[in-house]
């Protein structure tokens, strides 16, 4: 088994020159076949990427259903523009499915692991069940050659224990190689990300993988995407330090809008004049309701679990107090609706508008919208929830709320209405009509997205987060 790693992280550009005997090795080889572990919203998109990229594809999963549903061309979850593409790729005949990862890894060249991380039931730290499940069922099955890929956003030191404890499962006489290719997808626009990256990282590819993999990524770095090629800790840390930044931009932002209230400033507008300043940027600088999903909370308490166990404190503490600054909002519009009610929110009809953790997604994991409509119900208020998307899967999650199927009769009778996620339909609903449906028209928009003169003209009380010169 090859274990050669590149040691000094290196940025190269698309077009760098290549040593002319790997360029013609390179061009003399076929198309790899690619195996796609783990079909969730990395896997299906990354599987469904590679197929319109060109290559044979075979998506693999333990689950069942989920691989039934996407051989039907059904994804099992709502991602704009990949349904359609699943179907062009069933169409031409380069994509498939299957339950059967020794079939898999029989077929195919690299194998790219994209199974889940979540956050241990018991501990910060991240389960590592599944990815370990992955590599070793890949590398037992293994009949020639092949190059294992970890996009899983891992802790680091992770792809180093993996490279040890396939080593045995491996057929003796096999060149297998194991590396990590972190994934910076956003749920929402998972096709987009995954066909046009913003970079690609790969860690500690030996020369024979790193071709292997620009091959693989010919299309995306044609177009000029980065290729940052790193050792395997590096590259591991890369992405699980990407989403601590956003995570702590947002902390950040948030912690100014609690300024904000007590000073009377108003959030939005110094946020669009932070943006101006190009090395700040006005992304992720929307204060409100705080960041959930399935990535962002559970990898900022993954680093806070490793730095610690590393003796990097500094960044165990500084993912902490990001952590909490988060959860502290979801407190703080739980608060602001029941001061909206008077002090107390019992058998007062909440409307809450949002349930996904974002727009353009039906993921409710960790979602701070359902978080709140959640804890409101338990204060005694009658919840009615809507989603355009999400609502099914808000159900399965909190079966005891009521859920709307529209705006109107969301906020049917309510005494207060919260925007909680902040799906174009609601910024684009009309003031003055959704006035005339409440019992009292009182909104608490808990996004930052609505303006506050004209639903206040429109005879709203209107309160958000950091907005008090609003
Ligand atoms: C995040 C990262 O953005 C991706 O780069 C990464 O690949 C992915 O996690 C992952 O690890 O798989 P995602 O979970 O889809 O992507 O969601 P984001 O778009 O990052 O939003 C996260 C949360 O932050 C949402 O709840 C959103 O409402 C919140 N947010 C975002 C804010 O509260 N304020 C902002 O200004 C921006």
């Amino acid at each position: 088994m090859s274990t050669q790693e590149s040691t000094a992280p290196t940025t190269t550009g698309a077009r760098a020159p290549r040593p002319r005997a790997a360029r013609s090795r390179a061009a003399r080889e076929k198309a790899p076949r690619i195996s796609v572990i783990g079909t969730g919203y990395l896997g299906a998109t990354h599987a469904v990427a590679m197929s319109t990229l060109g290559f044979e594809v075979m998506g693999v999963d333990t689950d069942r259903s989920k691989v039934d549903a996407l051989a039907l061309g059904k994804v099992p979850f709502y991602e704009p523009g990949l349904d359609e593409l699943l179907a062009e790729q069933l169409e031409s005949g380069r994509l498939t499915f299957t339950a059967d990862l020794s079939r898999a890894a029989g077929w195919a060249d690299v194998h790219f692991v994209c199974v889940g991380t979540p956050q241990r039931r018991t501990s910060h730290a991240a389960d590592l069940r599944y990815v370990e499940a992955a590599v070793s069922g890949v590398a037992q099955h293994l009949t020639h050659d092949a190059l294992i890929v970890g996009k899983s956003t891992v802790p680091v030191g992770t792809a180093a224990r993996l490279r040890g404890m396939i080593q045995p499962l491996v057929r003796p006489g096999l060149d297998v190689e194991l590396v990590w290719n972190p994934e910076f997808l956003r749920e929402g626009k998972a096709v987009h990300d995954t066909l046009h990256p913003d970079r690609i990282v790969v860690g500690g590819a030996s020369q024979p993988a790193e071709q292997l993999l620009r091959r693989v990524y010919a299309q995306p770095l044609s177009e000029g995407t980065p290729f940052v090629a790193a050792d395997l800790p590096t590259a591991e840390l890369v992405k699980v330090s990407a989403n601590a930044f956003l995570a702590t931009k947002i902390s950040f932002i948030n912690a100014i809008a609690g300024v904000c209230d007590k000073a009377g400033a108003d959030v939005t507008v110094l946020a669009d004049a932070l943006g101006h300043d190009t090395r700040i940027g006005r992304q992720f600088l929307d204060a409100g309701l705080g960041f959930g999903g399935g990535c962002l909370p559970k990898d900022i308490r993954a680093l806070m679990h490793r730095a610690r166990e590393l003796g990097a404190d500094r960044a165990a503490s500084l993912m902490q107090e990001v952590d909490e600054i988060n959860m502290a909002q979801r407190e703080r519009v739980i608060a602001m609706a029941l001061e909206a009610c008077g002090g107390s929110v019992l058998n007062r009809r909440v409307a809450v508008l949002g349930a996904a953790f974002k727009p353009r997604t039906d993921d409710v994991r960790d979602s701070p919208a359902l978080n709140v409509a959640a804890a409101l119900h338990l204060r005694g208020a009658q919840v009615s929830v809507y989603d355009p998307v999400a609502g099914d899967p808000a159900r399965r999650t909190y079966p005891t709320l009521a859920y709307a199927t529209s705006v109107d009769e969301c906020v049917e009778d309510a005494d207060v209405v919260l925007v909680l996620t902040e799906w174009d339909d609601f910024l684009r609903s009309d003031p003055a009509e959704l006035a005339s449906r409440t019992a009292t028209p009182r909104i608490i928009d808990a996004r930052g997205r609505l303006d506050p003169v004209t639903w206040r003209a429109a005879g709203w009380e209107f309160t958000g987060l950091g907005r008090a010169a609003a």
